[in-house]
């Protein structure tokens, strides 16, 4: 009988450590490293596994690269055009992707649509739900108007999945989730990364080997990681994750990973009565709550993978009894925003010092781009000054530590999505305004540090 063996491995990143250590050394979590005993002889087979990609078998040649001739992959329609369109054009048939997102934010809907326009479209699918019983997601499937011939199989063995993949030979197969599958030939709990990263192996080397497009779904922990984790990334083709706020209805796809296709390219839903909805015009959508004339609110043309998105920033600077004032960000940075305040202490001569600062992006949104200091040091001066900034106006450029304002990229881009909204005047760095010809209808006004923002908004 071949032998266990033990191996110390941490929940948060999956690195293995020879002993148990109260804090992993590759990724610093504390307490995050468990025991976990492994059969040698699966082990092995499935790292193996892993290494099969489309197109490889084990009987492979070796070839110059002269000699490769590039095959374009047939795409899969998903009927979800912005899914589509974050996939690279379709699904992929024998790609593996793995669906990462918070809980209840649209992980299952999302899966049961792609199945059900599969069915609909007359091929056979498989629906392996771990988490909810068949009613469940007769339920949803109920609310979502699907499909009736999507096939939902209750099962949460790796083994016993396979054995009912190849007989009802699907053409698209859903884990949901992979978190609570587990290898029979594995003894540890399943969730715990052994028992994820094995049969998240075996799935892969099964879609390679059949060509089926695979979907497993996954949980993100709090710290923001597939929990299983990121030991996935590594073996899937493609890696989403569904951001937004789960009470809100605007639901962001972002592909971090795709073999396939764009990174970091990002599709835009809402989440309505019956499931997921395509939203073709998201500014309009972000903006539709804009207040009128507010202070401390201004609209950023920001940049999400390739596409233009206007969102609203909103900053209130609010008077402070606290010896320490309070500084709250929501969806933006909070270092960088602490650095910007102080930039408009030092260079504006705010005193952000007496108030408590709060600054978000509305909807749930997440901003990380350097673009978004000028429209941040906006609405925190005009917050500060309560003096709304004018309505028809967008702001987007970096700034420096000395108040100067740096150029960004994507300028044209940015522009075009604000005057096609009905913008009528832009804050640009000076560099872009110089370089740039404007789209008719918007007046470019060029900042060259924060003394000239103050002008303009003032
Ligand atoms: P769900 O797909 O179950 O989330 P996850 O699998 O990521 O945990 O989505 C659940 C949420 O979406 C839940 O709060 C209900 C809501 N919802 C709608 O608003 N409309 C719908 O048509 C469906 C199916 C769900
Ligand atoms: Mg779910």
């Amino acid at each position: 009988m071949a032998k266990t063996r033990s191996s110390f491995v941490c929940q948060q990143c999956g690195c293995q450590h020879p002993k148990w250590v109260g804090r992993c050394k590759d990724c610093g979590a504390w307490e995050s490293v468990v025991e976990e005993t492994i059969a040698p002889s699966t082990k092995a087979a499935g790292s193996n596994r892993t290494s099969l990609a489309i197109g490889a078998s084990r009987n492979a040649a070796p070839v110059k690269l002269s000699e490769v001739t590039p095959e374009s992959h047939a795409r899969i329609s998903t009927d979800l055009e912005e899914l589509d369109r974050v996939l690279g054009g379709g699904l992929v048939p024998g790609s593996v992707i793995l669906l990462g997102g918070d809980p209840g934010i649209g992980k299952s809907t999302i899966g049961l649509q792609i199945l059900s326009s599969f069915a609909r479209a007359g091929k056979k699918t498989l629906y392996v739900t771990g988490e909810e019983s068949p009613e469940q997601v007769k339920l949803r499937g109920d609310r979502l108007g699907a499909d009736e011939n999507v096939t939902l199989l209750p099962e949460t063995c790796v083994e016993e999945i396979l054995v009912h993949a190849d007989r009802v030979a699907p053409e698209i197969l859903l884990i949901d989730s992979i978190q609570t599958v587990h290898s029979r030939e594995l003894t540890s709990a399943p969730g715990s990364v052994g028992q994820v990263r094995e049969c998240a192996a075996t799935l892969v080397t099964r879609a390679k080997s059949s060509s089926v497009p695979t979907i497993l779904v996954g949980h993100v922990t709090k710290e923001g990681t597939i929990a299983g984790p990121r030991v996935l990334e590594h073996v899937v083709d493609t890696v989403l994750y569904f951001e937004g706020d789960a009470d809100g209805g605007l639901r962001l796809l972002r592909a971090v990973k795709n073999r396939f296709g764009p990174t970091n390219e990002v599709g835009v839903f809402e989440m309505g009565e019956n499931g997921l909805i395509d939203v073709n015009n998201p500014s309009a959508l972000l903006l539709a709550e804009r207040p009128k004339g507010a202070a401390g609110s201004v609209v950023l043309p920001a940049i999400e993978g390739t596409r233009p998105l206007l969102v609203e920033i909103q900053a209130l600077a609010a008077h402070s009894t606290l010896a320490m004032p309070r500084r709250t960000t929501l969806g933006l940075d909070g270092n960088r925003t602490a650095v910007l305040t102080a930039i408009a202490d030092k260079r504006a001569g705010l005193k952000l010092y007496e108030h408590d600062l709060f600054a978000s992006v509305a909807g749930g949104l997440k901003v990380a781009e350097p673009a978004a200091d000028l429209a941040i040091l906006a609405a925190i001066m005009s917050s500060a000054r309560d003096q709304a900034i004018a309505e028809n106006t967008v702001v987007f450029g970096e700034v420096g530590l000395a108040g100067e304002v740096r150029a960004v990229r994507h300028a044209e881009t940015r522009l075009r999505e604000a005057a096609k909204l009905g913008f009528e005047r832009a804050l640009v760095p000076q560099a872009i305004a110089r370089q740039i010809k404007p789209p008719a209808g918007l007046g470019v006004t060029p900042i060259a540090s924060v003394a000239d923002l103050l002008r303009a908004v003032g």
